[in-house]
C-alpha cells in the first residue's frame, strides 16, 4: 500500500465508500459513539450532527433507574481518565417514553445497551425495549455484577456470560443482539466464542479496565468509589490485541474501542480485524470528536488509496521482518 493516492488517478475523495456493515446493520460510516460516553444521544443534538454519526449507542439500560455513584465520578490519568458513574441511567421504561421518541427523529441507527444484577433483568429490559420503535439494536453490557452469584462479574466467568446471553437471545428476537466483552478475562477468544455459540450477532472489544487513583496525603481514593474504570489513548495498545484476539477466534463481526482518536486508530483497529469502532473518552476532549472523526477518515483513506474498508479488515500480517 503506498501513502499517497498517485496510484489512482481519477478517483477522489468522495469515491472513498466509508460505509460498513455489521451483520445485518449497515452504517453510513465505521464510527458509532461509545455507551455511557454520549448520553442518550439528545444531550449532543445541539452540539454534533447526529446524522453524520456511523451509529451511536445509548447509556447503559437497567429495569428500574439507578442513581449512581458519589461524586467525583471522573479523573483524569496520564493518557487517559477514570470513571465510576455506577451505572446511572433512567431506566427502561423512561428511556422508551421520553428518550426513544425523540431520538427517533434522527437518521442515525440507534443500539441500546443493556445491563442487569441477574439473568432475568437482562431479558426483561430487552423484552420492554422490543415493543418500542426505533431501535437498530441491542448490546449487552456483560461487565457487571451478578448479585445472585456473590457478586462476580458476568463478563468474567464463560459459563454465566454464556448463561446470561442465552437468555437475552431469547427475548431479542426483533433485533440485533452485540455483546460487549469485559477486558479482564485471561482469554479473550474463548470468552468470544462462548457468546457467538450462544447466539450474539457481533462481540464489542472491549469495556473499560479496572483501576485506581488515588492521592497519599489524604489517603483517599480520587473517585467518590475506591476503583474506577481506566479509558483513553492509555489502554488503546492493550485493546488491540484483545481485539486481534477475539477476531481470530469468532466468525461474527467484531467492533473495537479503546482509545480511538485519530483516523489511524481507527485504521489500525480495522486492519486486525474489526468491522466499526467506537469512540468513548474522545468525546470528552470535544463532543464533536466522532462527527469530526468520521470526516477526517474519508481524507486518511483517500491518502492511503483505500476506497473501501474491505481493502483493509484483518489484513494484519503477524510475521516479523
Ligand atoms: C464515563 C463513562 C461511562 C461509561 N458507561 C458505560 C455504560 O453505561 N455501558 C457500557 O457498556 N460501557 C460504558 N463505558 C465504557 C465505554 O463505552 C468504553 O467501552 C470505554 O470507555 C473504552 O473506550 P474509550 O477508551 O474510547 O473511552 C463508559 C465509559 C465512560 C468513560
Amino acid at each position: 500500500m503506498t501513502s499517497n493516492n498517485a496510484s489512482s488517478p481519477g478517483r477522489s475523495a468522495a469515491d472513498v465508500d466509508l460505509s460498513v456493515a455489521v451483520g445485518a446493520l449497515a452504517f453510513r460510516n465505521p464510527i458509532l459513539a461509545a455507551s455511557g460516553t454520549f448520553g442518550y444521544g439528545l444531550e449532543f443534538a445541539r452540539l454534533v450532527h447526529l446524522n453524520q454519526l456511523g451509529g451511536l449507542i445509548t447509556k447503559g439500560l437497567s429495569l428500574e433507574p439507578i442513581a449512581g455513584a458519589p461524586a467525583p465520578r471522573l479523573c483524569e490519568t496520564p493518557s487517559g481518565m477514570l470513571n465510576a458513574i455506577g451505572l446511572q441511567n433512567v431506566g427502561v421504561k423512561v428511556f422508551v417514553a421520553q428518550k426513544l421518541p425523540e431520538l427517533s427523529k434522527f437518521d442515525v441507527p440507534v443500539l441500546a445497551n443493556v445491563f442487569g444484577y441477574c439473568q432475568e433483568d437482562y431479558a426483561e429490559v430487552i423484552r420492554i425495549l422490543e415493543d418500542a420503535d426505533g431501535l437498530a439494536g441491542y448490546e449487552l453490557n456483560i461487565s457487571c455484577p451478578n448479585v445472585k452469584k456473590g457478586g462476580l462479574q458476568f463478563g468474567g466467568d464463560p459459563v454465566m456470560a454464556g448463561e446470561v446471553v442465552r437468555s437475552a437471545r431469547k427475548a431479542a428476537v426483533r433485533r440485533p443482539l452485540w455483546v460487549k466483552l469485559s477486558p479482564l478475562v485471561a482469554d479473550i477468544g474463548l470468552m468470544a466464542r462462548r457468546v457467538e455459540q450462544e447466539g450474539a450477532d457481533a462481540v464489542t472489544v472491549a469495556n473499560t479496565y479496572p483501576a485506581m487513583a488515588i492521592d497519599f496525603r489524604t489517603q483517599k481514593s480520587r473517585l467518590g468509589n475506591p476503583t474506577g474504570g481506566l479509558s483513553g489513548p492509555a489502554i488503546r495498545p492493550i485493546t488491540l490485541r484483545l481485539v486481534w484476539e477475539a477476531w481470530k477466534s469468532v466468525k461474527i463481526p467484531v467492533i473495537a474501542l479503546g482509545g480511538v482518536e485519530t483516523a489511524s486508530d481507527v485504521l489500525d483497529y480495522i486492519t486486525v480485524g474489526a468491522a466499526a469502532v467506537q469512540v468513548g473518552t474522545a468525546s470528552f476532549t470535544d463532543p464533536r470528536a466522532s462527527e469530526l472523526l468520521a470526516g477526517e477518515l474519508r481524507s486518511a483513506c483517500y491518502e492511503h488509496n483505500i476506497f473501501s474498508f474491505n481493502e483493509l479488515r484483518g489484513k494484519f500480517s503477524a510475521e516479523i521482518g
